[in-house]
């Protein structure tokens, strides 16, 4: 028995994606920048790509740049803006909750003379708004607020964040930029670009069942900013290099399939999310869910399982082949406590027992039910491991 339940790590990719995609491996592998049939066949299956991805967010196909993922999108987003606004000033506004991919780019900028404000959060997992408008001065040329969390799934308060940026704005402060790390809200809830205000937004193909190594920046109309990379002038000059079609058109599929079919996909993520949260916590009296329980996305539950150790509990549920993740061997695949859990505050305890179950629409009422089952028992012989006075802080059990 295999049960997945770790799509925040990465989702399997889609039969529609996959039958998308085969043809750009064999009969139409063309450079999408060669003149001739076959580059000219590459170069429309990209462009059509760049319509589903805007469709998606509510941009223009102009406002998309294909990058490598996630990462380079965020990287993207923050070195160039702060290397093309420098002039104006040089500090940068982030939380303490954001992926490696803004924080570890928020340092080497550091490293570089940036100055970065990281902007705690609160013990749902959200930013206080006037420690952002507090944060904010006539140097800031950038904020940059991840939309969900990968670890919680809680969602940020973006569109009052960008109504903060734009009574700036107002006030003559044009060179501050809003950037969303919106790779884990992608698909899970409406992202929508103009609703949202923001100037750029990553999105990554492999958390919505594209492959991996593909993903895009939005770069709102006018934005300017610096490339990463120097070779060619694809992508609008934005990013160089032969485009990786197959996977373009991927992200491109995918998209269209978020769009299309939203509304049931969401709602049955949701439904399965809430079954899991009710069984587990009928079952375990000690269990707690982590982050903001109404404002986070439908598919993420952080769950402390007090008193226990989460990597045993991955390990042990690995062993019956169920698939999970804790926060503390994250991105990184470090055993540092997870940074975002830390930061909202709990306790060291609560941190380490810590486990992240992330749905997809492929899983089913069954698998969630057979997960429990396997939680409970397991949690039941971890705690019966644990010395007498450790047993009273963990696990009871309802029943
Ligand atoms: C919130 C967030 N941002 C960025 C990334 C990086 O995306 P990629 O794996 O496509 O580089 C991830 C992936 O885990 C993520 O969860």
């Amino acid at each position: 028995m295999q049960i997945y339940l770790d799509n925040s790590a990465t989702t399997v990719v889609a039969k529609e994606v996959i039958d998308a995609i085969l043809p750009y491996f064999s009969g139409d592998f063309g450079n999408a920048q060669s003149v001739h049939a076959f580059g000219q066949r590459a170069k429309a299956a990209v462009e059509d790509a760049r319509r589903q991805v805007a469709a998606l967010i509510n941009a223009a196909p102009a406002e998309i740049v294909f990058v490598s993922g996630g990462t380079e999108a965020d990287n993207l987003a923050i070195r160039g803006i702060a290397e093309a606004h420098q002039a104006k000033g040089r500090h940068l506004i982030t939380t303490k909750i954001e992926h490696p991919a803004v924080l570890a780019m928020c340092e080497a900028l550091e490293q570089r003379g940036f100055r970065v404000t990281y902007l705690p959060v609160a013990r749902n997992g959200i930013v206080n708004l006037q420690d952002v408008r507090d944060a904010i001065s006539d140097e800031t040329i950038l904020i940059s607020v991840m939309h969900a969390n990968n670890e919680t799934g809680t969602l940020q308060p973006l569109e009052e964040i960008a109504e903060i940026v734009n009574e700036r704005r107002a006030q003559g402060h044009l060179h501050l930029h809003l950037h969303s790390d919106a790779v884990q809200s992608i698909g899970k809830i409406p992202v929508d670009v103009k609703k949202l205000g923001v100037d750029l937004l990553s999105l990554s193909g492999h958390k919505i069942h594209a492959p991996k190594g593909v993903g895009a920046l939005f770069i709102k109309k006018g934005t300017r900013l610096e490339k990463l990379f120097y070779g060619g002038h694809h992508e609008r000059d934005k990013r160089p290099g032969t485009e990786n079609v197959p996977g373009i058109v991927g992200l491109g599929k995918a998209c269209e399939l978020v769009r299309l079919n939203f509304t049931k996909r969401t709602s049955r993520i949701r439904e399965l999310r809430d079954y899991l949260e009710q069984r587990i916590t009928a079952a375990i009296f000690t269990v707690q869910i982590n982050g903001d329980v109404e404002r986070r996305v439908p598919n993420i539950s952080n769950l402390s399982f007090v008193g226990l150790d989460g990597e045993s509990l991955l390990i042990a549920l690995d062993l019956r082949g169920i698939a999970v993740s804790t926060g503390s061997a994250c991105a990184s695949g470090s055993l540092e406590p997870s940074h975002v859990l830390t930061a909202m505050g709990l306790s060291r305890q609560e941190v380490r027992g810590s486990l992240r179950i992330s749905l997809s629409a492929y899983n089913t009422r069954q698998e969630i039910d057979c997960a429990v089952d396997a939680l409970r028992e397991i949690a039941g012989r971890l705690r019966e491991m644990l010395p007498t006075d450790e047993v009273e802080a963990s696990s009871v059990f309802s029943s």
